[in-house]
């Protein structure tokens, strides 16, 4: 049932395509983006004027990433805030607003409760959710479901790459009830979405490479991760694997803020793992992290390094090159993740702890 493997999780790292490409399946039809409920009208979509998307720990991830991708696409301002503290400020909310909420389980109770929240003032909901009848989608207007399939391991992988495909989704459906963006650009993007899961399984290929450098910092007390853009919440995501996973101490920074505070930390030795944007895509961020890492390796960092294939510019500082496959700018995450997540099971594995039951750690986390 695992197949071959000791934990589900490492099974469930290795079914990503599938997750991602099961997620896309039946979404796109005669030229449009389908939700799978959608008791919304089409005009609630067109008169939506504000999205606030809301979700607790990966999900939370996926949310910020969601956001460069709506805003981009729709033009809608977007903001993205833990359930657990949507619910209890008092953000200003009306029924032109749309409210995302994204749970794997669908139980989640803050999620479940900002969902409420949202509703008592009248705004809409709009579900991303793995769990088939849970209460979320339940109390959604409309739902778009991950196709995932049931996650076992208690920290998030095929689910957390199911859900960026769907907030992307989601954002594609926004911006085609907009007219922000035409319908044979609406098609490209979903064509881009759909050739990722054969990267994803390229990226899978850099599994032996990955561990190997897992093996060699699995003694470490900290690590740290580095990202701008789409590279910061997957630097966050990175950080909460190897925390939740591997007990060991981790933090995910902006690379912008490093001279604010957080280059004080880096000695010699400590690991400092940097995703890179790509080189062609968004070139001024390229350079901007070319001269982090250029300064942190000054410090001592031992930087270990995700970059695009054939980004040289990378190689002199990177003390360890892992590198996956070019993509757009936006959906560079649903490759990324996938060796940090790699990097956090394996770290857990030598250290001898259980990969897919971590202590202390539920599922679903039904309580407040
Ligand atoms: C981390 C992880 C958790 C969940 C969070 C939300 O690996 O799995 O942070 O992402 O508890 O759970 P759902 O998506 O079920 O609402």
């Amino acid at each position: 049932e695992k197949g071959g493997h000791d934990y589900f999780m490492l099974k469930e790292i290795e079914e990503q395509p599938q997750a991602v490409a099961d997620t896309l399946l039946g979404h796109f039809a005669d030229g449009k983006i389908v939700l799978d409920e959608q008791r919304l009208s089409e005009q609630d979509l067109r008169d939506v004027d504000k999205v606030f998307v809301v979700a607790c720990g990966s999900a939370y991830h996926s949310g910020l990433l969601a956001k460069y991708a709506i805003e981009h696409w729709t033009r809608l301002p977007v903001e993205v805030e833990l359930a657990s503290e949507f619910r209890y400020r008092d953000p200003v909310l009306d029924r032109s607003t749309l409210v995302v909420a994204i749970s794997q389980s669908g139980e989640t109770a803050d999620t479940l409760e900002a969902v409420r929240h949202a509703k008592d003032q009248k705004a809409r909901v709009l579900a991303v959710c793995n769990t088939n009848g849970s209460q979320i989608p339940r109390e959604a207007d409309a739902v778009l479901y991950t196709r995932a399939g049931p996650e076992i391991g208690v920290a998030s992988t095929k689910a957390f790459l199911a859900q960026v495909t769907a907030n992307y989704l989601v954002g594609l459906a926004l911006a085609q009830a907009r007219g922000t963006k035409y319908p044979d650009e609406v098609a490209h993007e979903f064509s881009d979405l759909e050739s990722m899961p054969a990267l994803v399984q390229r990226v899978l290929e850099t599994a032996p490479a990955v561990r190997a450098i897992a093996r060699d910092l699995a003694q470490s007390s900290t690590v740290l991760f580095l990202g701008r853009h789409v590279g910061y919440p997957v630097a966050l995501e990175g950080a909460l694997k190897l925390k939740e996973l591997a007990y060991m101490h981790a933090e995910g920074f902006a690379a912008g803020e490093l001279k604010h505070g957080p280059i004080a930390l880096i000695e010699d030795g400590l690991p400092v793992i940097v995703v890179m944007p790509s080189p062609k895509g968004r070139a001024m961020l390229h350079s901007k992290l070319l001269s982090n890492i250029r300064e942190i390796q000054a410090r001592g960092a031992r930087t270990i390094v995700i970059a695009e294939e054939g980004d040289d510019t990378v190689r002199p500082f990177a003390d360890d090159l892992i590198e996956i496959p070019a993509a757009p700018t936006l959906l560079q995450p649903l490759l990324s993740t996938v060796p940090l997540q790699i990097f956090a099971a394996e770290i857990a594995q030598a250290r001898g702890y259980d990969v897919d039951k971590p202590r202390n750690l539920a599922k679903s986390v039904t309580v407040e």
